[in-house]
């Protein structure tokens, strides 16, 4: 990645360990002061405050065994033009920083929609600008966000078909586009940008509910007929593919006869963006699980709350990136996954595929800070 495109984080965390590696140097008086530093970082730590320069190490640490594997996962960067915000900028420059970083490095990147903020080709050439510099290869994913202005022109240019599905590793992928939505503005004689501007006001009940629709159902029946009922499947969807609350659209309309598509299978993980926020639900057969944006989170809808959800504290409304970050996803052999939440600033919440099957085993533990 080139100088112009390293956060604030990383370059503070490239001085810290410049510092750090200078220790040898110090005189025995320095050193005792920084030992007694590091020692006050580690009761912090204790006390489960941890600075993200920790949490890559623990990161690291958690190596997938036997056959599984590893990707990684970045979504909701909302991006403005940097002469217009640079703040969502800097977010998404953060979690490919966080990512690049890895070792050994992610299979792949799954971007998870809304990569622009109002669907701009300029918002779109920024992030995919920067996505270019993540070392693994990146599938994408589209959010509204990135869509209504022009009804897909620019993304699929950038990106090619929302579509999409690809075997690794043993494990069928698929990419749908769930955010469909039914022509609410010719007859409302809508410009572009009031249709974009629509869709981008969640709450305003002045759109029509996100679905996957019925040509994306024909061709997910399509793509799933000939994968064999015993091979595992993950999914990717940007709204959940589940009907949580609608008055928000965190909602997918044909949520049902989607799931149905899937119920031929023994296993299947979904895997959702647009929710900003950490999301666990299982529905029979099929495991799901919401992530985090690089831009802000959202607050949990006030009713329809999956049981299975664990919340993250409400953030610290002083904090730019708190409740924000990347995630990433471990695969066991039979691909259900460990989710890893990376929660920038805080530290990092495993969701595992044993808790999301029983509920009790393994319950993920409440974050580290209290809400505000
Ligand atoms: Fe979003
Ligand atoms: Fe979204």
């Amino acid at each position: 990645m080139s100088r112009k495109y390293t956060s604030v984080e990383t370059r503070y965390l490239e001085e810290r360990e410049r510092t750090l590696r200078g220790l040898g140097g110090l005189s025995r008086r320095g050193f005792l002061k920084v030992s007694a530093a590091a020692a006050a970082a580690g009761a912090a730590l204790v006390n489960g405050v941890s600075p993200h320069s920790f949490m890559t190490v623990r990161v690291a640490d958690a190596q997938p065994a036997g056959k599984g594997f590893r990707f990684a996962y970045i979504s909701d960067s909302h991006i403005y033009e940097e002469k217009v915000n640079d703040r969502f900028v800097r977010g998404l420059l953060r979690a490919v920083d966080d990512v690049n970083r890895m070792s050994p490095q992610p299979d792949f990147v799954l971007y998870g929609g809304d990569l622009a903020q109002l669907g701009q080709p300029s918002e779109l050439a920024v992030g995919a600008q920067i996505l270019k510099t993540l070392k693994a290869p990146v599938r994408m994913m589209v959010g509204e966000h990135d869509w209504y202005l022009d009804l897909g022109d620019k993304w699929r240019e950038l990106f090619g078909q929302p579509m999409y599905s690809f075997d690794h590793k043993g494990v069928h992928f698929v990419v749908l586009m769930s955010v469909v939505e039914k022509d609410f503005w010719t007859a409302r004689k809508l410009s572009p940008m009031e249709r974009m501007k629509t869709v981008a006001g969640l709450d305003n009940g002045a759109q029509s509910p996100f679905e996957v629709g019925v040509e994306g159902r024909a061709w997910l029946e399509k793509d799933l007929a000939k994968v064999p009922a015993t091979m595992p499947v993950i999914v990717f969807s940007h709204s959940p593919l589940y009907k949580l609350y609608k008055k928000w659209n965190f909602w997918t309309d044909d949520a049902e006869p989607v799931q149905a598509l899937l119920k031929k299978f023994k296993r299947v993980t979904v895997i959702h963006g647009h929710t900003h926020q950490i999301l666990t639900n299982r529905i029979g057969n099929i495991h799901f699980h919401g992530m985090l944006s690089t831009a802000w989170p959202w607050p949990y809808a006030p009713e329809g709350l999956p049981e299975l959800t664990i919340q993250m504290d409400r953030p610290d409304p002083f904090d730019p990136n708190d409740g924000c970050g990347d995630g990433t996803f471990d695969v066991s052999e039979g691909a259900l996954v460990d989710s890893i939440y990376r929660l920038w600033n805080r530290n990092p919440v495993t969701v595992k595929a044993s808790y999301v099957a029983t509920g009790k085993t393994d319950r993920p533990r409440s974050n580290n800070r209290r809400g505000y």
